[in-house]
């Protein structure tokens, strides 16, 4: 193994990123690449990148400017360009940034290997029929008791500012049958808990037996694998919450209490705007039957702040809406234009009436987040451990919340499941007392 070659990759944007940048090493495995965590050691870099926010997209380019004197010194090396700025941008990267071989875009991924040895200088950003996860080898590797698995992929719902449907393409779901495969694959290896990937994964239908399977009847069979103990899901539209998911929520004990229902603003006119089709009212009543059939579930959203045309009335609107569900943990940005997006053509919102806007939502969510979090002080919860902590004789897991909780463990595996007490809140954690194992 001492001639392998080396693969760095560099993962940005969200988790589905992060399941295709895996699949992405473990087929260029089979082109005799052996990942490593040092830049210094790699024959090819490997960007995995986000294009939703300006932001996220500068990110590439600062980074191709850092490898270019990496490059100098080590002319073989590859560096290849993948992800959601790989689709939106093509053989631009290419003309841009002498150091870039190969642009990749996130539905040709399977055709990775071949394009690396053919060698040369190279775009696909084609959306082929095939699946490119039936078309890439089965997954092998699992890296702890946690996973992520994609099930749907691609977005048909044009919001106005968003970019997804034109980087990830229409939507597609996986078939049943090649999910549970790689669910129980997983299981074999250990993994504990899965989470379900899709830009709206809540609109899965994907080929089953006997007809086509929603994401609720998914996620009853996942719950039948031996050794699975905890799912999740994200990301939800919140105009395919079906009831059999709803009711899933209420009867399925795999099924984690924790829900990411992005809502992006409280105001209609904004909404109506976004092209989102629900109602701030919709979303409420929604809430509420969540929260009938799952009490206890904790609710997260996603927020923009200073989208074109939004006023001060429909601001308060969405801090209103805020305070009405109450969540438990959210992400608010900054709108940013991005290109070829219908809102990008409009009159944007002064900086820093935008910048003040924003303050005030993650001041207001934050607030919440930590109220949510202090009321678990005195409960007990379950924690599946991920990883050691910083201090001696301590474990970090999740709790069934999704809430990090610190626990004085020297006994402690990664991969257990234990009961704990809560005994403490900070900024972004909890902290307990182990009371059992394997509840
Ligand atoms: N498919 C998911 C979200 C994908 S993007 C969904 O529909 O919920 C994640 C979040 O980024 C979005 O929910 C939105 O809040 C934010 N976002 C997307 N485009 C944006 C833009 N142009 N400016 C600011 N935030 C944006
Ligand atoms: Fe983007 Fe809207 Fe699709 Fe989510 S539902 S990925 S925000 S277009
Ligand atoms: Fe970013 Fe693409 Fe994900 S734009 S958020 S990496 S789908």
């Amino acid at each position: 193994m001492t001639d392998a070659k080396k693969l760095f990759v560099k993962t940005y944007g969200c988790q589905m990123n992060v399941y295709d940048s895996d699949r992405m090493a473990e087929a260029l495995g089979g082109a005799g690449y052996v990942t490593t965590e040092l830049l210094d050691e790699a024959d090819m870099v490997l960007l995995n990148t986000c294009h939703i926010r300006e932001k996220a997209s500068e990110k590439l380019y600062s980074d191709l400017g850092r490898l270019r004197a990496l490059k100098a010194a080590k002319p073989g090396l590859k560096v290849g360009v993948a992800g959601c700025v790989a689709q939106a941008e093509g053989a631009e990267i290419l003309r841009r940034s002498p150091v870039v071989d190969l642009v990749v875009g996130p539905q040709a991924y399977h055709r990775l290997p071949e394009m690396v040895k053919a060698g040369g200088r190279q775009v696909d950003t084609d959306f082929p029929v095939e699946d490119k996860f039936s078309s890439l080898p089965d997954r092998k590797v699992s890296r702890g008791p946690t996973a992520f698995l994609t099930v749907q992929e691609g977005c048909d719902k044009f919001c106005a500012f968003c970019v997804v449907p034109y980087t990830r393409g229409a939507e597609v779901s996986r078939p049943a049958a090649r999910i549970l495969d790689e669910a129980r694959g997983l299981a074999a290896q250990g993994v504990r808990e899965i989470t379900l990937l899709g830009q709206n994964v809540n609109a899965y239908h994907g080929e089953g037996p006997h007809g086509v399977w929603g994401l609720a009847r998914l996620l009853r069979a996942l719950a039948e694998i031996d050794g699975l103990e905890r799912l999740r899901y994200t990301t939800s539209h919140p105009n395919d919450m079906e009831d059999d998911l709803i009711a899933a929520h209420g009867d399925l004990p795999q099924l984690m209490p924790y829900l990411h229902l992005p809502v992006q603003s409280g105001s209609d006119r904004i909404l109506k705007a976004m092209n989102r089709k629900h109602t701030a009212e919709t979303y409420l009543r929604l809430i509420d039957r969540v929260r009938a059939a799952r009490p206890d579930i904790l609710l997260s959203s996603d927020f923009i702040a200073g989208f074109p045309g939004e006023t001060d009335a429909d601001f308060r609107a969405t801090l209103d809406l805020i305070r009405t569900v109450g969540f438990g943990q959210a992400y608010s940005f900054k709108y940013s234009p991005r290109p070829g997006t219908p809102a990008a053509e409009k009159t944007p919102v002064a900086a820093e009436v935008a910048d003040a806007r924003l303050q005030e939502l993650q001041a207001l969510l934050t607030a919440q987040q930590r109220a949510v979090q202090d009321a678990m002080i005195g409960r007990d919860v379950t924690v599946l451990y991920e990883k050691p902590g910083r201090m001696p004789g301590q474990m970090i897991g999740k709790s069934d919340h999704l809430h990090a909780v610190h626990v004085g463990d020297p006994q402690g595996r990664i991969g257990q499941l234990v009961r704990v007490r809560v005994l403490a809140s900070s900024s972004n954690s909890l902290a307990g007392g182990k009371l059992s194992e394997n509840p």
